[in-house]
C-alpha cells in the first residue's frame, strides 16, 4: 500500500469504530448530549493521533488492531479538547472541522457537557481494551498515560497557561513549555499507547515519547503559521484567531521564516528518534507530511 492508501485505510477504520461507539439508543432524555458528542467526534478531522497509535503498535510488532481502543480513546480526548478550546470563555471560535463549533451548533451548556462526556468515554473505551487482545497490565499503563497526558500535567495544564497568560509575553522558553503541555502531550499519549498496545518495553515507549514531544512542538508551530497564512476553507477553522486574541505565538515572537525553520529543525529531531524503530517508513512520511501540511 502507498502512504496515502495506508493513511486512508487507518482513517476509515477509526471513523467506523468511532461511529460504532457513538451509536447510542435514541429516545433517552439526554439525546441532545449524544448528538453533540457525535457531531464533533464524527465531523472528520485529520485523525493524526489515532493513526500514530495504530502505526506505533504495528512497528512495535503488534497487530494494528490491538491499538484500536487506544486510537479511539485518544481521538475522543482530542475532540473534547477542541470543543472546550472553541468555547467563548476560551478561544471563542465559531468554526471547527469545516462546520459550526459545537457550542454554535448546539449551545454552550451542551458543548461543555459533550466535552466532559467525551473525556469520560475515552477512559471507558480504553479500559475495555482487553477485547482487542491487550494484556490487562498494559491497559492499566495506558489509562495512566492518557490521564497524565490530558490532565493538569498535560493538555489541560497547557490550556490553563494559554488562557491565563493570553496577551502577556511569556518568552520563548515558557511558550515552548506550554506547547509541550497543550499539544505534545496528547500526541505522546497516542504514540506511547500504540507501543503499549503491542506490549513494547519501557525503552521503546520512552523513545516514542521523545519523538512525539518534538513532533508536537513542530505541529503547534505549524498550527501557528497556518493561523497567519493558512486558508480558512482548507483548515476548516478561522485564520487570524490568535492575533485577534493578542495571543503570543511562536510566529509573533520570531516571524514566519524563523518559525518555519524551527518547525523543520524539530521535525528533523523527531525523525532522529524514529531511527530506533525498524520499519518506520510510514511514520517518517507522516512526520514530514505534518510539517508541510496546509490543514
Ligand atoms: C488542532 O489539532 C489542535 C492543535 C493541537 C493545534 P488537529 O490539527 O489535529 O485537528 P483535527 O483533529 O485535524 O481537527
Ligand atoms: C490547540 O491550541 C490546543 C488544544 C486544543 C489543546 P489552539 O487553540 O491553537 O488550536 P486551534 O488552532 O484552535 O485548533
Ligand atoms: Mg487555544
Ligand atoms: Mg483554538
Ligand atoms: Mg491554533
Amino acid at each position: 500500500m502507498t502512504f496515502e492508501e495506508q493513511t486512508a485505510f487507518y482513517k476509515e477504520l477509526v471513523d467506523k469504530e468511532l461511529e460504532r461507539y457513538m451509536s447510542f439508543s435514541d429516545g433517552l432524555k439526554q439525546d441532545k448530549l449524544f448528538k453533540a458528542m457525535k457531531y464533533s467526534l464524527c465531523a472528520g478531522g485529520k485523525r493524526i493521533r489515532p493513526v500514530l497509535a495504530l502505526e506505533f503498535c504495528r512497528v512495535c510488532g503488534g497487530e494494528y488492531k490491538n491499538a484500536l481502543p487506544a486510537a479511539c480513546a485518544i481521538e475522543m480526548m482530542h475532540t473534547f479538547s477542541l470543543i472546550h478550546d472553541d468555547l467563548p470563555c476560551m478561544d471563542n471560535d465559531d468554526m471547527r472541522r469545516g462546520r459550526p463549533s459545537c457550542h454554535k451548533a448546539f449551545d454552550e451548556e451542551t458543548a461543555l457537557l459533550a466535552g466532559d462526556a467525551l473525556e469520560m468515554y475515552a477512559f471507558d473505551v480504553l479500559a475495555g481494551g482487553t477485547y482487542c487482545g491487550v494484556a490487562a497490565d498494559n491497559v492499566l499503563k495506558m489509562i495512566k498515560m492518557l490521564a497524565w497526558a490530558s490532565g493538569h500535567m498535560g493538555m489541560i495544564g497547557g490550556q490553563q497557561i494559554d488562557t491565563e497568560f493570553e496577551g502577556q509575553p511569556l518568552g520563548l522558553d515558557e511558550l515552548l513549555k506550554m506547547y509541550r503541555l497543550k499539544t505534545s502531550r496528547l500526541l505522546q499519549a497516542a504514540a506511547g499507547m500504540g507501543c503499549l498496545s503491542a506490549g513494547a518495553d519501557g525503552n521503546t515507549v520512552r523513545n516514542a515519547l521523545e519523538y512525539a514531544d518534538r513532533l508536537g512542538l513542530a505541529f503547534q508551530i505549524v498550527d501557528d503559521i497556518l493561523d497567519v497564512c493558512g486558508d480558512e476553507e482548507a483548515l476548516g477553522k478561522p485564520v487570524g484567531s490568535d492575533k485577534e486574541k493578542n495571543k503570543y505565538t511562536y510566529v509573533s515572537y520570531v516571524g514566519l521564516e524563523e518559525a518555519k525553520e524551527k518547525a523543520k529543525l524539530l521535525t528533523d529531531e523527531a525523525l532522529g528518534f524514529l531511527t530506533q524503530f525498524d520499519g518506520s517508513e510510514f511514520l517518517q512520511q507522516l512526520t514530514v507530511q505534518l510539517l508541510n501540511r496546509n490543514k
